[in-house]
């Protein structure tokens, strides 16, 4: 598959960024709600919001982040007809490289209940399963 990784843009590829995510996380919780999450992170301006195409077709998209002390990932998503081709570690090694020339030393992600099996894949680019709690808190008032 000849597919480009390039940056998010707006007014090229909401619309279908938010079809790939409502299909492949299909989140009910209105703070993962694509356009909600989208909007957030173009606020911050920090370059970190990836998408892979193939012409501009939308087939793939990757969000980071990096605080200062570790980069994370999230949004790691390839549409099911173009997957096991390349694509998905493509986009997390792009990401990667962003964050480490940022002068990130750790990268770390999280699997949702029901995904294990992605473990796998992760493991293949380098990453180990790590025993943590992982805890959050909703601001409620800052979704709309
Ligand atoms: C994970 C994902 C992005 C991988 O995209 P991809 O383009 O298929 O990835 P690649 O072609 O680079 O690598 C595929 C390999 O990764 C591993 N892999 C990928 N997804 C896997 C899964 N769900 N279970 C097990 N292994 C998986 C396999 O080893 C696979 O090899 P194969 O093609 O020989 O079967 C894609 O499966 C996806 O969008 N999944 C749904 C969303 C998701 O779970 N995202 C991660 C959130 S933490």
């Amino acid at each position: 598959m000849d597919i480009g990784i390039v940056a998010f843009d707006n007014a090229c590829h909401r619309e279908q960024v938010v079809a790939l995510w409502e299909r492949v996380f299909a989140y009910k919780t209105a703070r993962n709600a694509p356009g909600l999450v989208i909007d957030k992170k173009l606020a911050v301006h920090d370059d970190l919001f990836f998408v892979a195409v193939d012409g501009d077709k939308v087939v793939g998209s990757i969000l980071a982040g990096y605080d200062g002390h570790r980069g994370w990932i999230y949004s790691l998503a390839v549409s099911p007809k173009r997957r096991h081709r390349g694509a998905g570690s493509q986009l997390l090694r792009f990401a990667e490289s962003r964050l480490a020339s940022l002068g990130c030393v750790k990268i770390n992600l999280q699997i949702t209940d029901g995904n294990e099996l992605v473990e796998e894949f992760y493991v293949a680019h380098g990453y180990s399963t790590e025993p943590r709690i992982s805890m959050g808190k909703t601001i409620t008032s800052n979704i709309g």
